[in-house]
């Protein structure tokens, strides 16, 4: 299923926290790595496993191992960095590829301002993490260039997601799927999730 609202208890819980209006930077930059964690967990649910066998205390044990693709994380510039520690701290060997995306914010378009990919993307599962899956511009503009570049499994993280913006992905790229904290109501005219969390970058560093 390419899109998973993730509805774990703890998940709610934080994010119901977040959502404060009067929350310090402190505690959102600390809950937004721990839903990014526990949905790197779900996001990894299927990661194939395999046996080998090991010296343990009391002698050969048979252990399990996850096997197969390897990962790089894709933060998108800058609120993605809020849920990277997060993920790393589950994914702690991932390679990190990072990609800028600025948002023009009359016409709600992204483009593309810096692009730092790690190589044999075409032997990687691709995370991309950014915390407001708003328009879906900055997204789908990072799953095309990864595409080019050679990813062929592609998954994003997402805290908050609006009804609007996951269409626009599935609609470009129905083979990405999507994990999010919650499925918000939708935009409004400036492009901002309802309820949502307000701007993330700016609440992850602190700015305005
Ligand atoms: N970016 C944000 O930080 N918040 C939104 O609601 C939409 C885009």
């Amino acid at each position: 299923m390419p899109i998973h609202e993730v509805k774990h208890p703890l998940i709610r819980h934080k994010l119901g926290l977040m959502r404060r209006a009067d929350i310090s930077t402190k505690n959102f930059r600390e809950l937004a790595q721990e839903v990014a964690a526990l949905l790197t967990y779900e996001a990894t649910q299927d990661f194939a496993l395999e046996e080998a066998t090991i010296n343990g205390w009391a002698g050969p044990v048979t252990i399990e191992k996850i096997t197969g693709k390897k990962v790089t994380i894709v933060p998108i510039l800058r609120a993605g960095l809020g849920m990277l520690d997060g993920v790393l701290s589950l994914i702690p060997s991932a390679k990190v590829s990072v990609v800028g995306q600025v948002r023009n914010e009359e016409t709600l378009e992204a483009s593309t301002y810096l692009e730092k990919l790690v190589g044999e993307l075409d032997q990687r599962m691709a995370m991309i993490i950014d915390p407001m899956l708003a328009t879906g511009g900055s997204l789908i503009s990072t799953i095309d260039l990864l595409k080019q570049a050679g990813s062929t499994e592609i998954r994003a993280l997402v805290l908050v997601a609006a009804p609007e913006g996951i269409e626009k992905v599935l609609e470009a790229h129905p083979d990405v799927s999507i994990y999010t904290a919650s499925i918000d109501q939708r935009l409004n005219e400036k492009g901002y999730i309802l309820p949502g969390l307000g701007d993330a970058g700016d609440k992850i560093f602190g700015t305005k």
